[in-house]
């Protein structure tokens, strides 16, 4: 670790002078705390040793002094505030393996929101993630780093074009993703995940089900069911860029690489890849089946993410698409959400009375 301290790193300077902001409402009532010293020290560097162990697999040793004092002034954050941090898969590793309480996918995250007992949940993904943790949460504090982090899917319908929906066709059921605002939640009859899309098509005893709002996803599961899909035509920006054709490359390189594929991505991609699943599901396949080279067709971090988990088993190949949500979410903004309790995310209560009732609905189907 010579390297860390040739570098000599003095304070890295918080974002911006935030202090001169107006307190959130909820800095009012937890108060707000001191910015911590963002020094590279000899201290910070014990204290973060085990945690840069890691990553070290899939980070430079010359980046760690810059990340190592924040995420040490995050973990004694969060003890002062009693907040946990909630990180999607997509998290870059310093976030996902250094000052995340819990990770996994959407599903994995909307469920262990439910049970945690902090009183501030720091959603280290974005918006709708945290939307959906308040859902679950009314009586907690949820933050979000940085209100900005968006979805493609959640921004291409609306709660009134559900309406136009359901008297387009009335009486079929409606399938919300969980990608979606919770607005459209309060629209619709249960949300689904990329893990259970499936069996919640098929649970409702209906022959037609409109399901928004990707339509790739819904293609995948259409490939699957009997049930009619009525699918609306959002997209994952991420995901719809993959091609069969580029895959076909890979495959015809190494004929003997393993495809994995999130079910965002279009239905030819899915078809000539090995396995198809929620964020979760691809982790698990290759800690389970331990591939010798594997195509991860998803965004960027989840290679780095579980690179670090299986280094030396499984050889990643990355065509890999990045999200520019998901990386708005950075180690300097988290701190400012533990420091100044911002930006806290809140739902007009009717609504999310309604919108809550279609994710319990959904976590109630197990
Ligand atoms: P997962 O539920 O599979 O983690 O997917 C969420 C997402 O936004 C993927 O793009
Ligand atoms: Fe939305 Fe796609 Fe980003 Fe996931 S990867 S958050 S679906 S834009």
């Amino acid at each position: 670790m010579d390297d860390f301290r040739s570098l000599n790193v003095e304070a890295v300077a918080p974002m911006a002078p935030l202090s001169a902001q107006p307190l959130s409402d909820a800095a009012r009532r937890f108060g707000a705390l001191p910015m911590p010293n963002l020094a590279w020290t000899p201290e910070v560097e014990r204290e973060t040793a085990h945690l840069y162990e890691k990553v070290k697999a899939v980070m430079p040793s010359v980046e760690w002094p810059f990340h190592a004092p924040y995420v040490k002034a995050i973990n004694d954050l969060k003890k002062v505030r009693n907040a946990v941090i909630l990180a999607h898969n997509y998290q870059t590793p310093e976030i996902y393996n250094c000052v995340a309480d819990v990770v996994g996918d959407s599903l994995q995250l909307a469920k262990l929101a439910a049970e945690s007992d902090a009183d501030v949940i720091v959603q280290g993904g974005v918006h709708f993630m945290a939307e959906t943790s308040k859902l679950l949460n009314p009586n907690k504090t949820i933050l979000i780093p940085d209100s900005k982090a968006g979805c493609s899917l959640a921004e291409s319908i609306t709660a009134a074009d559900v309406r136009l929906l359901r008297q387009q066709y009335p009486g079929v059921p409606v399938v919300a993703y969980v990608n979606t605002s919770a607005e459209v939640k309060a629209e619709v009859d249960i949300c689904c995940t990329s893990s259970n899309a499936l069996k919640i098509v098929e649970s409702l005893g209906s022959d037609r089900v409109i399901f928004l709002p990707d339509q790739y996803l819904a293609k995948n599961v259409q490939a699957q069911t009997k049930v009619k899909i009525i699918a609306w035509a959002g997209a994952c920006e991420v995901h719809e860029r993959f091609t069969a054709a580029e895959m076909l490359r890979y495959r015809a390189d190494d004929p003997s690489i393993t495809i994995i594929a999130h079910p965002e991505c279009p239905p030819e991609v899915v078809a000539v890849s090995d396995f198809a699943g929620s964020t979760a599901a691809m982790i698990d396949y290759v800690k389970t089946k331990k591939p010798k080279r594997v195509l991860l067709v998803t965004e960027c971090s989840m290679a780095d993410n579980v690179a670090t988990e299986t280094m030396g088993v499984t050889e990643f190949v990355r065509p890999c698409n990045l999200c520019p949500h998901m990386k708005r979410i950075t180690l300097p903004k988290i701190l400012d959400s533990l420091v100044y309790m911002r930006e806290e995310v809140t739902i007009d209560p009717a609504l999310a009375v309604r919108a809550r009732r279609s994710v319990q609905r959904m976590i109630d189907m197990g």
